[in-house]
């Protein structure tokens, strides 16, 4: 029999960075899209893996507000794919009672990706397995400069008293205002930045970086960082008693 693996206190949200997938094709001689269907690969692997250890929030970087800069033939290919991976996976999250979730400005996707996006989170919303949400066309600079934008109209037009502002009510106005802030940030590829990810959510963040590149990330790699997530001490600025 397999042993089942526990993890005593996992994070309750884990969020991922996942870069590399252009060097795991390059390396490869392989066309950088290449990297990205692999990279959906380790997503899945990922996504189940999580279900199975506790996880009950995970958001991955799928593709940022700087993205949008890279060649248009990478864009294309990689909105072609996300539309690919939705369609796919759906059943997938169905079976696994998984909800898919976005954040980002999603104005600037095609139709059709939007169309294909917006009909997967209607027909998962109700679920709670886990909770997948994908950052796409996501910047955190953006994120927090339109929450200010309609947090101040919003007390211009007197729905909210100016005297209520606080960091509750601001995170609100966020993306992420249904989700928890994440306990536990991964980036692959061997990059220590953060790339315009969730800059006020990942406050108090336990942060893990791994030379591996997302498309080689599997249950192993998971594994490992929520070992070492598992001896972190978190002190949120207190004393440790
Ligand atoms: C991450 O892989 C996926 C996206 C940003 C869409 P990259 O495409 O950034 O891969 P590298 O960093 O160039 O290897
Ligand atoms: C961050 O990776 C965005 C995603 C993983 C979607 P990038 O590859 O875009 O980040 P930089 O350019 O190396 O900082
Ligand atoms: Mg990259």
């Amino acid at each position: 029999m397999v042993k089942k693996l526990n993890f005593k206190n996992p994070p309750n949200h884990l969020a991922i960075i996942m870069d590399g997938n252009g060097r795991w094709a390059e390396k490869r001689n392989l066309d950088r899209i290449e990297g990205h269907i692999e990279g959906i690969r380790s997503l899945r692997t990922v996504t189940a893996a999580a279900i199975e250890y506790g996880i009950k929030y995970l958001t991955v970087y799928a593709f940022s507000s700087e993205n949008w800069q890279r060649p248009k033939a990478e864009v294309a290919s990689l909105m072609r794919l996300l539309e690919e991976y939705l369609n796919l996976e759906l059943p997938f999250l169905i079976k696994n009672k998984i909800r898919l979730n976005f954040m980002g400005n999603i104005e600037k996707l095609s139709k059709n990706s939007k169309k294909t996006l917006l009909n997967v989170t209607g027909r998962t919303k109700k679920f709670g397995s886990l909770c997948l949400t994908l950052a796409l066309s996501y910047g955190s600079r953006e994120e927090i400069l339109t929450a200010a934008l309609r947090m101040a109209k919003d007390v211009k037009n007197n729905k909210i008293n100016i005297k209520d502002a606080d960091e509750n009510l601001f995170s609100s106005y966020l993306y992420s205002k249904d989700m928890p802030d994440p306990d536990f940030l991964i980036r692959t590829s061997g990059e220590r930045r953060i790339s315009n990810f969730m800059l006020y959510q990942i406050a108090y963040s336990e942060i893990y970086f791994t030379k591996t590149l997302w498309p080689d990330f599997g249950k192993k790699e998971l594994i490992r960082a929520l070992r070492d997530y598992e001896k972190r001490v978190r002190r949120f600025g207190k004393t440790q008693d």
